[in-house]
């Protein structure tokens, strides 16, 4: 039976396999925020000489990449990446996502949204057949904090603040509780249209290109259908 670390590492292994062939000395890669990117990151390492660098979607991430030796990029130097990679929350089967637990939901939207192919690596642990368990991430501009968790009330779920976090951004985190989300990219846009709101966990429109999830029998890998 592999432990969760080790189903994280078998996704994460997967996901070098899959960058592998297009990685060239002009080539970005985006890179995510977690503990299953860790494992992408450290495993990105071994290609160090086989790429121009990355663009890390946190500050966590981008000094694990500098301290292997690779080159963190501005993201206002990049004009193209091939894929971004990164983990979620939860996924479900058209691949839309929650993220978010680890707070750098924006900066993760904003990378992924320049890459032309976003891969998702996970344990299968976080493939849900609707998305709301896990409490959704909403990153707010500090003055709009309440005024943000009436709104979210009234949309029917139960804001709470992340105490004493701060995001790479200067901006607060509500996760917001009791969610059943049937319409992955209404709600997001319904949560990002509230002002103060910077962005939501939700990352449906669009959501990941190609899931890598590891199983105990293997990778299972879904497209976007
Ligand atoms: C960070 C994220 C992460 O991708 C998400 O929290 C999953 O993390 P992990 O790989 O540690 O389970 O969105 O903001």
């Amino acid at each position: 039976m592999l432990t969760q670390q080790e189903l994280k590492q078998q996704a994460a292994d997967a996901a070098l396999a899959l960058i592998e062939p297009v990685l060239g000395p002009d080539v970005v890669i985006g890179v995510g925020t977690g503990s299953t990117a860790d494992l992408f990151i450290d495993g990105l390492a071994r290609y160090r000489g086989r790429l121009r660098g990355t663009v890390a979607s946190s500050e966590r991430s981008a000094a694990r990449l500098a301290g292997h030796g690779l080159a963190v990029l501005d993201l206002n130097d990049v004009a193209a990446m091939p894929v971004y990679v990164d983990g979620a929350d939860e996924i479900d089967a058209r691949l839309h996502m929650i993220k978010g637990g680890g707070g750098a939901l924006t900066r993760e939207k904003i990378v992924a949204s320049v890459a032309r192919r976003f891969i998702c690596i996970a344990d299968e642990s976080k493939l849900v057949e609707r998305l709301g368990s896990f409490p959704l991430p909403v990153e707010v501009i500090p003055m709009a904090r309440q005024a943000v968790a009436r709104a979210l009330a009234a949309l029917g779920g139960q804001p709470r603040l992340r105490e004493g976090y701060t995001t790479d951004n200067g901006n607060l985190i509500l996760d917001v509780a009791g969610l059943q989300i049937d319409d992955a990219p209404g709600f997001e846009a319904a949560v990002n249209d509230l002002p103060g709101v910077v962005t939501c966990g939700l990352f449906a429109r669009p959501g990941a290109d190609v899931a890598l999830l590891a199983t105990q029998n293997g990778i299972r890998r879904l497209e976007r259908p």
